[in-house]
């Protein structure tokens, strides 16, 4: 037996509250993301779950809910690597746009494609855009040609896959519970690559705010098992509500 992987994707954030494409946008997590966050923390809690290492992405939400949910668990002390490379995937120039006004202004199909094809990218952000990520001083080390200003899930693989090889599974190669806060799509990126997933099949797939996915590793980081902690029809409900929020009429 080696590592346990716990994934975990931030709590409710503002823009989730109100509907609106995020990406690379710091915002931080509502009232209820923290409620979210602290239930997390409990259910990992009470399976007896001790992290030895965490890692999180350098925005907000990830970064909260990883110390509230460490709080609950009264494991603060736990060493934490915060990496852009775990960061949402950049949706581009539709970062700050309500998700069903889009969907009525371009088509729910359209949308669809730009939130959960594997590699069509959204409308770049433009050089001059004052979100450029070029302009945010937690960037000032990342070579400009490196920071995205749009990606598809595609390109969310290819900066997450060669951190997490490098960065990640040598700690759960050596046998440590290893905890990584961090966003939908970066997420939905780790678990193609785990689960072997087609670009077909990771269409479907929509990770709730706050559900721990706890996965149990063989020899050769072979996945034994695969679970979200938590109540099954809730997580599913959830989950569906994800899906759901590229809907025109989902106010
Ligand atoms: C965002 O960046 O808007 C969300 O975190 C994820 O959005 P999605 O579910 O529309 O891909």
């Amino acid at each position: 037996m080696t590592g346990t992987l716990i994934l975990l994707r931030h709590g409710q954030s503002q823009w989730n509250l109100e509907n609106r494409f995020t990406g690379w946008v710091d915002v931080d997590i509502t009232p209820l993301g923290r409620l979210e966050a602290e239930a997390a923390g409990r259910l990992l809690l009470e399976q007896g779950i001790q992290i030895d290492r965490a890692f999180v992405s350098v925005l907000k939400r990830a970064i909260r809910t990883l110390w509230i949910t460490l709080d609950e668990m009264d494991q603060m002390w736990v060493p934490v690597e915060h990496s852009w490379k775990l960061n949402e995937r950049h949706y581009g120039a539709l970062q700050g746009l309500n998700k069903p006004e889009t969907a009525a202004k371009y088509g729910e199909d359209q949308v669809l494609i730009w939130r959960r094809s594997f590699d069509t990218p959204p409308p770049m952000m433009a050089e001059n855009d004052d979100g450029h990520p070029g302009k945010d001083r937690r960037y000032k080390n990342i070579p400009i040609e490196k920071l995205p200003v749009g990606e598809s899930l595609s390109m969310t693989l290819d900066r997450v896959l060669p951190y997490w090889r490098a960065q990640i599974e040598p700690h759960l190669t050596a046998g440590e519970t290893i905890l990584v806060a961090a966003h939908g799509n970066s997420i939905r990126a780790i678990v193609k690559h785990l689960d072997g997933m087609s670009e077909e099949e990771i269409t479907g797939l929509n990770i709730p705010t706050a559900v721990p996915l706890v996965y149990r590793f063989g020899e050769a980081l072979t996945v034994l098992d695969k679970r979200y902690l938590g109540d099954t029809a809730a997580i599913e409900a959830a989950a569906l509500a994800v899906a759901n929020q590229g809907k025109a009429n989902n106010e």
